[in-house]
């Protein structure tokens, strides 16, 4: 079914033939030309049934992907979640409602998959809290002065680690990421193909960077690449994943023995505890806060029901969701770290927009936060605190690998 927006816009499925101006327009919108690793990465993960396009006449000017995906939830369940990327309209076709037409073909189709979450990264924070997506994921970049990274003896020693080349890497890697992202909320499945992708490490993927180091751990790994900044060597981690505290020190301290090295930069949880393990708690500097993942819930009961608790609760939450309409009011009783969630003509005791919902689910927001500016409503503070407080998580959700 295609479906007109105005008298020249037909949002409709891609098919084959628009895979060329698909990716003209991508790289239009991103300002990148694909190669040919980018073209087969893009041509193995999604299929033309998968992609809505805008086209007026002959142009595509709009598109969107929706893909598979499975993320991590509080207590380890795997739910099944439509993954939404490559959201694109032409710089000669904005602000003409062309995203919004294909945003509700695209979750018309995510709602009749009856898959409870829907996720993608957002380009610009302003677009898509509109849409019922909440920022789900917290991430700091860091940097560290190596020179004076010194660990405190209580830290973990930590051992284990080995110098790894890229062929054993491939080997390795993908099923410790696997045990990773398993009990880590937020953590996708991830493709074979971003696999391959990872270790072809295409030389314009390295933005004037060495290729790829690997240093792993039987829990976990990093992979990094060198740099000059004037007459400093730098080193970027492109990934660090640990499964368990020893894992982290371990790799860490291996990390920090790079004796050449003047400074690492790194993307991290802002409670990863590496601070607190070094002498000089100010030698890690954040230099960004960035949110990652963002969510959509699509159902709530399935999407509350689905993941644990840290304390027992009993609230009446309303959830406003004026994009699909799929909100509602909610008995939500949680007992020893499971919650029933029902719909309830009973008034409501915590009021927020789907997006908050969305933000909170996986534990990096607290609604405490949003009341504070503003954005959610309670009857009593008391309500708050202890929402917030059965909300708690025991690990810190992180977004698994970009998409
Ligand atoms: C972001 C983008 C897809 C928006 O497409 P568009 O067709 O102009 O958007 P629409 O006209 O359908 O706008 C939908 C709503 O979002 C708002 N909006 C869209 N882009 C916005 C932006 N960058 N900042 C603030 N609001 C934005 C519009 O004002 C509109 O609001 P309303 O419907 O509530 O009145 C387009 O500008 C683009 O392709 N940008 C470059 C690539 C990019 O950033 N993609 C997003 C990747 S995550």
């Amino acid at each position: 079914m295609s479906v007109s927006t105005d008298n020249q816009i037909t949002i409709r499925t891609a098919t084959e033939a628009d895979w060329p101006a698909i990716q003209l327009l991508d790289s239009t919108g991103f300002g990148f030309h694909p190669s040919s690793a980018d073209k087969t990465l893009t041509r193995t993960l999604y299929r033309p049934e998968d992609i809505v396009v805008a086209t007026e006449g002959d142009q595509v000017v709009g598109l969107a992907i929706e893909f598979d995906m499975e993320i991590t939830v509080p207590g380890g369940n795997q739910l099944p979640t439509r993954g939404i990327t490559w959201v694109s309209v032409a710089p000669t076709h904005r602000r003409r409602g062309i995203l919004r037409s294909m945003f509700v073909r695209l979750h018309h189709h995510i709602a009749s998959t009856g898959a409870p979450l829907v996720a993608l990264t957002a380009s610009d924070a302003r677009i898509y809290n509109r849409f019922g997506y909440g920022p789900a994921t917290v991430s700091e970049s860091i940097t560290i002065d190596r020179r004076f990274a010194d660990f405190r003896p209580q830290a973990p020693t930590g051992s284990g680690v080995r110098i790894t080349d890229a062929q054993t890497a491939a080997t390795l890697l993908p099923a410790i990421y696997d045990r990773w992202r398993l009990v880590t909320p937020g953590a996708q499945r991830r493709p074979q193909a971003h696999w391959d992708f990872t270790f072809a490490d295409p030389s314009d993927h390295r933005a004037g960077a060495s290729g790829l180091f690997f240093l792993t751990h039987p829990d976990g790994y990093v992979s990094y690449r060198h740099r000059s900044d004037g007459s400093d060597s730098v080193v970027d981690i492109a990934e660090f994943v640990a499964i368990n505290d020893d894992a982290y020190a371990a790799l860490w301290r291996t990390m920090c023995g790079l004796d050449l090295v003047t400074r690492i930069e790194a993307e991290q949880h802002p409670e990863d505890p590496l601070r607190l393990m070094l002498t000089d708690y100010r030698s890690v500097r954040t230099t960004r806060r960035s949110d990652r993942l963002w969510l959509r819930i699509m159902n709530v009961p399935a999407a509350l029901e689905a993941r644990e608790y840290v304390a027992d609760l009993d609230t009446v939450i309303k959830i406003e969701d004026p994009f699909l309409d799929s909100g509602g009011t909610f008995a939500l009783s949680i007992r020893s770290g499971k919650a029933t969630c029902r719909p309830t003509d009973a008034d409501a005791k915590i009021t927020m927009p789907s997006d908050i919902l969305s933000s909170i689910y996986l534990g990096s927001h607290q609604a405490r936060i949003f009341a504070a500016a503003g954005r959610v409503q309670a009857s009593a503070p008391q309500e708050i605190r202890d929402f917030d407080f059965a909300f708690g998580t025991t690990r810190p959700a992180v977004m698994g690998y970009g998409f």
